[in-house]
């Protein structure tokens, strides 16, 4: 295959994110892109020279077309990304891949039997201070605590609609599982707490704590907030027997019982990512690896929701 034929589905932000990390790949060629809302999709359409649709329908029926990306509401991912693999299409989508555990577990078994690609986009493990931090987690001994914070002042769009984005935890909180899951490994058991208020189907607010105990010993704390002015931005620590690192105002320090200083974040690129997605492709080979590990980190949203539903611990 000389390059990818793809379909951009969704025509929002990471859309946009999706196509230009296709375009400087150059491994892939965009041919259309498709949203519900005309202005935007001939607005994305016009900016990258490509055809539109208001129907994603359209996109995956086209022979022409190899692949797709996936970059729509939550709750819209199982509906797509299925009809996408059932017509033979490999696709990207992003995080959550799905709002259900067994929906996940649907479009895995999906593609293995097509042997197709179902790539989960989790650019998250590609930023900073997250590989930083991998890269130099030794250094501050046995990871005993690790705290993230996240508080934004905004909260709109279908975000703030639950039946589009799901629970918080599958949803805004995924970002952090995921990121804690690829630092300290697998999650033994999750205490979560959540209050959101909503107003003629919108949200106003949405709060939830996390509680995570992982496997290696450390315990972990996550917690996140949208539509809460003015916001706190992002704050991440990590604690260990012999240091810790805590990121704050955009700097990450490491401290030991020798020094503390500000240590450089290390250079990252977060297209690698679809790049990665599109040399899969062009392997030839069927791949679910990040949509196994997707699917790991939304176990443990779907058990902190349970957790926060029925105010229980939940082992996993
Ligand atoms: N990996 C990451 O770091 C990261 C960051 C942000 C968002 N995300 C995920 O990316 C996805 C898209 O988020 P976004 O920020 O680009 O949103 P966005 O609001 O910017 O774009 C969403 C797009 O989907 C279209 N759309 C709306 N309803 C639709 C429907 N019913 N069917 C088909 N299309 C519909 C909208 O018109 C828009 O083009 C979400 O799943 C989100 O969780 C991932």
């Amino acid at each position: 295959m000389e390059k990818v034929r793809v379909g951009i589905i969704g025509a929002g932000g990471r859309a946009n994110f999706q196509a230009k990390s296709i375009l400087e790949s150059s491994k892939g060629e965009l041919k259309i892109v498709s949203s519900p809302v005309e202005e935007e999709a001939k607005r994305f359409a016009e900016k990258y020279r490509i055809e539109w649709t208001l129907d994603w329908h359209k996109i995956i029926e086209r022979d022409d077309i190899n692949a797709v990306t996936v970059s729509t509401p939550n709750s819209t991912h199982h509906q797509i990304v299925s009809s996408a693999l059932k017509v033979g299409k490999d696709v990207l989508v992003e995080y959550p891949m799905a709002l259900k555990d067994e929906d996940a577990a649907e479009m895995i078994k999906l593609a293995k039997e097509k042997n197709l690609i179902l790539w989960v986009s989790l650019t998250e493990r590609l930023e900073n201070p997250h590989i930083t931090i991998k890269g130099q987690l030794n250094s501050i001994g046995e990871p005993l605590l690790a705290y993230a914070t996240y508080i934004a002042a905004g909260l709109s769009g279908w975000y703030a609609d639950t039946s589009l984005r799901g629970n918080p935890f599958a949803s805004i909180q995924f970002h952090y599982i995921d990121q804690f899951r690829n630092l300290f490994g697998e999650i033994k058991e999750v205490n979560a707490t959540m209050n959101e208020k909503e107003e003629n189907g919108k949200l106003l607010y949405s709060a939830s704590s996390l509680m995570l105990g992982f496997d290696n010993g450390c315990n972990g704390f996550v917690e996140f907030g949208m539509g809460l002015p003015p916001g706190t931005g992002f704050r991440e620590k990590v604690i260990g027997t012999k240091g810790y690192f805590d990121f704050v105002g955009g700097k990450l320090t490491r401290a030991t019982a020798e020094n503390k200083n500000e240590i450089p974040l290390l250079e990252t690129k977060l297209s690698s990512d679809t790049s990665n997605y599109l040399e899969a492709i062009i392997s030839g080979q069927g791949n679910v690896q990040t949509a196994e590990e997707g699917k790991k980190s939304l176990a443990v949203a779907s058990a902190a929701f349970r957790s926060a539903q029925e105010g229980i611990r939940i082992k996993l």
